[in-house]
């Protein structure tokens, strides 16, 4: 979600001066973090640093998974830099390697990979891999979700329920929080988010579009991570298989032990048949991916001929194969589900009339801001408590449909021992930030 402009007559000159020469060089409009942006200089592990000496602990970042400025990448990207640097069109035993050992890392079945730059692109592939297996168009997705930025995964960006763009229609994104009728049960949710997946099939078969494929994002990251019925994910893949589609599970955010589990398809105990891959993959260093049977993926290879000049390259793998190294032979899993079982258990226990819910796994949480007494998102009060962490250290997000989720999800090394920290400016910002 886009935050409120900054203000730059109120910021110290030499921050405004910049920030002016950024709209310059830019344009006008691209996205600056907080009311008085971050200066950045470098970051170490869960750390960044501002050209001050400020310290801030991220609990923002997923891309640097394994730790800004992780050593074992850099000595890594660095050393093949300074050996070789070709695009995909050789043999190259590291890039092989890199290939096997994701494909390895997901269930039974997912036997090949094309790997890409971007989560965008992977989404591309993603969809003209199953509108080729499937020979129909019609791609259904949610209605506040986010997958990508280009013509065709874009069109997917907060579509409304009812239009069609680019072959994509959309469907209500499930929650137990603000459930569409009050009072319903469980099943009574499953059974209405079921049956507008299964009339939304239908509509697409009816107006001669077809239906390929289903894309969610397992944990629903940018919807605002709602907690899912029990049993409605099962029922929609099986909605989905039966009616002849195919399922991509976009673990873009999800994926590489965000959750503690490694994918975000088995925390949620579904089976996808696709699945798309991104931002932490690299530790920086941009690789995408996406997996598939080795089916599908030479049928799609042999009708797209698909070429991608960064993507495969030796840098990709050195990235790629020191990022599962570090998080194999540090236990990153174990540790994600300690810190996130610390820092699940301790915003709970934060009773403020402000925190309509906390939800969410492992090293990514949501807490829900809302008008106290009532479920009504609170989307200023939910950027005011950001404002008041970003000055007591703690750099943490908004995120959902109204903007009124704080979304914590910091690099995986994130321990125990900074939950507390984290834990204790959070109480400490409760008590300095007035209820209205
Ligand atoms: C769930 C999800 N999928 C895909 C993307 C797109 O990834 P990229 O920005 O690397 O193209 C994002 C980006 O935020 C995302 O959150």
């Amino acid at each position: 979600m886009t935050q409120p402009s900054v203000v730059k007559s109120a910021l110290p000159a030499a921050v405004a001066g910049l920030a002016r020469r950024r709209d310059r060089a830019f344009g006008d409009g691209a996205e600056l973090f907080y009311d008085a942006p971050v200066h950045i200089e470098r970051g170490d592990g869960v750390w960044l640093y501002d050209v001050d000496g400020t310290r801030y602990l991220d609990l923002y970042n997923n891309v640097p998974c394994v730790g800004h400025a992780n050593p074992r990448v850099a000595s890594a990207v660095g050393e093949q830099m300074a050996t070789l640097n070709v695009h995909s069109r050789y043999l190259h035993a590291a890039a092989v390697e890199y290939a096997e050992r994701v494909v390895g890392l997901h269930d039974d079945g997912f036997e090949s990979m094309v790997t890409a730059c971007s989560g965008t692109e992977a989404n591309e592939v993603a969809v003209m891999m199953a509108r080729t297996a499937t020979g129909a168009r019609g791609i259904i997705c949610t209605d506040s979700t986010y997958h990508g930025n280009s013509l065709q995964i874009g069109a997917m960006t907060s579509l409304p329920v009812g239009e069609t763009r680019h072959g994509v229609r959309s469907i209500t994104a499930p929650e137990t929080y603000r459930p569409p009728r009050p009072g319903w049960s469980v099943d009574d949710l499953c059974d209405h988010y079921v049956a507008e997946l299964e009339s939304t099939i239908e509509g697409l078969e009816r107006d001669g579009l077809g239906f390929a494929a289903l894309m969610i994002c397992p944990i629903f990251a940018n919807e605002g991570l709602p907690d899912v019925p029990a049993g409605y994910l099962r029922r929609a893949v099986d909605v989905v298989h039966d009616a002849g589609g195919l399922v991509i599970a976009d673990e873009v955010q999800a994926g590489f032990c965000r959750t503690g589990s490694w994918w975000g398809y088995q925390y949620q105990a579904i089976p996808p048949d696709i699945v798309t891959m991104g931002k932490p993959m690299g530790n920086g260093v941009p690789v995408s991916g996406v997996v598939a049977s080795h089916e599908l993926v030479t049928a799609f290879r042999s009708a797209h001929h698909y070429f991608n000049t960064y993507a495969a390259s030796p840098i990709q793998a050195a990235a790629g194969n020191a990022v599962i190294d570090e998080i194999v032979d540090r236990d990153l899993r174990s540790s994600v589900v300690a810190a996130g079982t610390r820092l699940l258990e301790g915003l709970t226990a934060c009773s403020d009339p402000r925190i309509g819910d906390v939800r969410g796994r492992g090293l990514f949480l949501a807490v829900e801001w809302v008008v106290p007494g009532t479920t009504e998102p609170d989307p200023t009060g939910a950027h005011a408590m950001v404002e008041e962490l970003k000055r007591r250290g703690m750099l943490v997000g908004t995120d959902g449909p109204h903007a009124s989720v704080i979304k914590i999800r910091p690099p995986l090394v994130f321990g125990v021992e900074h939950a507390d920290l984290f834990l204790d400016a959070f109480a400490a910002a409760l008590t300095a930030l007035p209820a209205e």
